[in-house]
Order: C-alpha cells, then structure tokens, then sequence
C-alpha cells in the first residue's frame, strides 16, 4: 500500500465554518466537521437542514461563501467539480438518460477519469497503446461489476436493471474513477428494505475491501445505525451534534430537531 504516514491519523476530510448562501437563506451556516480516514461517516438531520448543500461545496458543484474545506491535506475550497474529481474525492450520480440505454458494461468504461483528453491524440499516435488502455479498462470494469454483483448483468443496459442494482451501478461507476472517498446522498432513497440493505453491505465491504472513506447522507435510520462509525447531525444549516448512531439517536436536542419531521 502507497500510503503516507503523515496522512493516517489526519482525518480525510476538514470542513471548517462553511458557509452557502442562497439570496437571504443560509442553507450553510458554518458547518464545521471531520471526516477520518476509512471510516464510514453518516450525515444526517432534517429536510432543509443543508446536508445537500454541504455535498455540493464540497464536490465542487456549488462554491461557498466562506469557510474551507481541506481533502486529504490540499485545500479544495471552490475547485471546479473535475479538480476533486481527479484528487479522488468522487460523488455519485444517478444514471442520466442517455446512459441508461447503454449497457452496464459501457456505463462503467465511460465512468473512468482522464480518458478524453489524450485520447484523439493517442489514436493518432499510439493505436496500440489505445487498444491495452481498452483492454485494461475493460478488466477493471468487470472486476468491478464482479465486487458489486452486476457482472452477469454486464451485456444488458443500464434501464433494464432494478432500482437496487441501478444503485449499485451507480457506486460501480463512482469506483471507476479509483476514489479514496465516496459521497454518498441518500442511496436507498426509493429502495425497498431488503435492497436498501443489501446496498448497505456492499458499502461496507468495499470500505473494508478496498479502505475507501464513505460520507453517507440519509434518512434510513436503520442503515444509519448498522454502517455508520460516526454520525454527524446538522440542523439549519450547521453541526448540532456528533457520536456514534446510539449516542445522537437517544440525545433529546436531536428528537427535538426531528420532531414535525416525518422521518423520526
Ligand atoms: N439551488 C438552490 N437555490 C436556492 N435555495 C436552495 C438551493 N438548494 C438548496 N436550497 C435551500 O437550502 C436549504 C438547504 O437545502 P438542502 O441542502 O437541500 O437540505 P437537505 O439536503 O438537508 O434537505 C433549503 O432551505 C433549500 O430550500
Ligand atoms: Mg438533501
């Protein structure tokens, strides 16, 4: 393992006093959190609470106001979305319309950063080296598929699959891209239970299988509590609280902040 020494204890990743604003509403407002290595961390809290917002500054989807976020020690605060793409912090997205008439199989070779820029050039230049970079792409693809359970599903397109396995394609395709971390924004949203939970192991096993860091939003508690090593709980727009799924669960400021809702 290439890992240096200086970044095990350091957590993966420092969100400090971020701040997003939208016209007069704070959606953000100086969330401060950590995020340590390999760990699977949940983010949870109320509907507007500004779980989603933080995952957009923190992909580089949005730019915040104010405060920093630090990635594995580099200061990412406000690089555009393929900056953090290419330093492996990676979110996943649902399958867009036009990928989901094409199979599985391309679904995830199309996932895999840096293949457009050269690639005319190398065409031009190095046809060969172009058909080993296919090869190579295409192995690592179907080792993929193997570790999410999707390999036999490789020849069928991606609209074919159910709603847990499009789930699964959708953490397949976020793997192509070699992550050292994962966010995650509510991925059983619309999954039945057993699915949901199926989905929750696989998370687990490619944290321990492959020691990708999870940031993990969700509304299913029980996911929330079998997976999670750490919860953070933001209510309007900052921290309230963090421990482990038993200590912010039985914690009554956290209750109160989901009383109205509908999820607790
Ligand atoms: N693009 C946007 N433009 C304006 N307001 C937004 C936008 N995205 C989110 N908001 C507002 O920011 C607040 C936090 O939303 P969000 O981050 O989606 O919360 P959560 O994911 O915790 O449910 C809400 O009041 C929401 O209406
Ligand atoms: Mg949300």
């Amino acid at each position: 393992m290439q890992e240096s020494i200086s970044t095990s204890n350091t957590p993966i990743l420092q969100v400090k006093e971020l701040v997003k604003q939208f016209g007069g509403n704070r959606a953000v407002d100086h969330a401060t959190f950590d995020v340590e290595n390999r760990s699977i961390t949940g983010l949870i809290g109320p509907n507007g609470a500004g779980k989603t917002t933080c995952f957009n500054c923190i992909a580089g989807a949005l730019s915040p106001n104010d405060g920093s976020i630090i990635f594995d020690e580099y200061n990412i605060t406000g690089l555009p979305p393929y900056r953090i793409f290419d330093r492996s912090l990676i979110r996943t997205f649902q399958i867009p319309q036009e990928l989901a008439q094409m199979s599985v199989l391309e679904n995830l070779m199309l996932a895999r950063k840096g293949q457009d820029g050269e690639r005319l050039w190398q065409a031009w230049f190095h046809p060969n080296k172009i058909a080993i970079q296919e090869n190579e792409l295409q192995e690592s693809a179907l080792e993929i598929l193997d570790l999410v359970d999707l390999y036999q599903h490789a020849h069928e397109t991606a609209s074919s699959l159910s709603g847990g396995q499009r789930k699964l394609l959708e953490l397949a395709r976020a793997l192509m891209g070699q992550p050292r971390m994962i966010l995650l924004d509510e991925p059983s949203a619309g999954v039945n239970p057993t699915l949901a939970r199926k989905l929750s192991e696989h998370i687990e096993m490619i944290r321990s299988k492959l020691g990708i860091t999870f940031l993990l939003i969700s509304h299913d508690m029980d996911i929330i509590e079998r997976i999670c090593d750490k919860v953070i709980v933001m209510t309007s727009g900052h921290v309230l609280l963090e421990g482990t799924a038993n200590e912010v669960f039985s914690n009554s400021e956290v209750q109160n902040a989901y009383l109205g809702s509908q999820y607790r």
